[in-house]
């Protein structure tokens, strides 16, 4: 099968879907490998290396597209280049269907199928496809720093012959993936860390790295299934607020990567928290893209509150591209190999993976997450 990866064209992207060194093993295993000129450029990975690993190189992205049996991306292409996939074509790609119509029925239109790597289930036998995972715990490490690199302070605590300095205090909500690495990064860094998560189990999680968990117990409204949180109520997070803004108020740095799957993210930091903050303190508002945790965070900004750095950057992965990508590639080619070998796709349907991460098959919507069916 000839396997076809462009260049990203997002805004900010700087990823790659396939390393050199994962192009090798795939054409190992008898893919025909096809890269578009300068797609790993911005990643670090030059034509030359792709070409020494095997694999061709192609100017032209309309023919890389029209020729490709399959197509490995970061993000979704567009409905354009969508359009220029030939019928019964794969493609392979974080798609976030549920929230991207136009993507969907694009590939419903062109009559291809799409997998979408958001969607695969988080279960131990799909954990080295997991691209969520490995990107927001890059995003997790890079957070700290970017919060480190805006505050006109040490982290640690430092005993200097002109004084001692206190350690930076970092207040962090929500101790999933993201969450977890942001604590170990910043304990690493020597700050004083609390976190706050409405699932019981991330206590010990926490506790384990070196963080205070904030207890804040859950009430009915808090509805948690298979180790996500499905939903919280207004009243709730009402209590919350409350409860945690005592901490808020005496931090320096606050992190958020609060998330309920498939949802707007849950509102965390209300305007008068933000205010209550120390002058010169930052804040990374990690859920922006869904819809922000903090009041007044704004999609790939920083902005200035009462004195208040609220950093609101949407791709943080991309910022690392050299581990990103190459865990991403990693990623995706395991997902391939799950589901194809190199002359054909398994089409197992029942399959919990397949099933699972399939959104469009052969024209037709079929996951459920994609609200109203729509067909070639
Ligand atoms: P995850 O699902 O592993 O963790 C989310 C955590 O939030 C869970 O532990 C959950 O219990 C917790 N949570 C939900 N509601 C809460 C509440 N009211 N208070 C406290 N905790 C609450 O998700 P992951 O992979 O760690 O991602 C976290 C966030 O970071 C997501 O919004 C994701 O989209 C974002 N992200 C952003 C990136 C960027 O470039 N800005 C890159 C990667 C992830």
């Amino acid at each position: 099968m000839k396997l076809a990866v462009p260049k990203e064209t997002k805004f900010k992207e700087n990823r790659v879907a396939l390393t050199p060194d994962v192009v090798k093993d795939l054409v190992k295993k008898g893919f025909e490998v096809n890269i578009e000129s300068g797609a790993g450029m911005n990643s670090f990975f030059a034509d030359e290396a792709y070409t020494a690993a095997g694999a061709t190189i192609v100017a032209d992205a309309k023919k890389l597209y029209a020729d490709a049996d399959v197509i490995l991306k970061v993000n979704a292409p567009s409905p354009e280049e969508i359009a220029g996939m030939k019928k019964d074509a794969i493609l392979l790609s974080f798609l976030f269907a549920g929230t991207n119509p136009d993507v969907v029925s694009a590939c419903c239109k062109a009559g291809i199928s799409a997998f979408s790597v958001d969607a695969v289930p988080r279960i131990s036998r799909a954990q080295k496809m997991d691209a969520l995972s490995s990107q927001a715990n890059l995003a997790g490490y890079k957070a700290v720093l970017m919060a480190a690199n805006h505050i006109g302070k040490i982290l640690p605590m430092m005993t200097t012959a002109a004084g001692t300095i206190k350690p930076c205090k970092i207040v962090i909500f929500g101790a999933g993936v993201a969450g977890l690495q942001a604590i170990a990064t910043a304990k690493r860094l020597g700050a004083v860390v609390e976190v706050t998560d409405i699932r019981p189990e991330t206590k010990e999680q926490v506790e384990s790295l070196g963080g205070k968990f904030i207890e804040v117990k859950g009430d009915a409204s808090v509805k948690i299934e298979g180790g996500y949180v499905k939903g919280v109520s207004e009243e709730f997070l009402k209590m919350q607020q409350e409860l945690v803004g005592k901490h808020v108020m005496a931090a320096d740095i606050v992190i958020t990567t609060a998330l309920i799957p498939g949802r707007k993210a849950p509102l965390l930091m209300t305007e008068e928290m933000v205010k209550s903050m120390k002058f010169g303190s930052v804040i990374v508002d990690m859920a922006v893209e869904s819809g922000g945790n903090v009041v007044g965070s704004e999609l790939n900004k920083n902005v200035v509150k009462n004195g208040v750095t609220i950093i609101g950057e949407g791709n943080i992965p991309s910022l690392l591209p050299m581990n990103a990508s190459d865990l991403y590639a990693k990623n995706i080619a395991t997902f391939l190999l799950h589901l194809a070998d190199k002359d054909k796709f398994n089409w197992e349907m029942e399959e919990e993976i397949t099933k699972g991460s399939l959104i469009v098959h052969n024209g037709v919507a079929v996951h459920p997450s994609v609200a109203k069916p729509v067909s070639a």
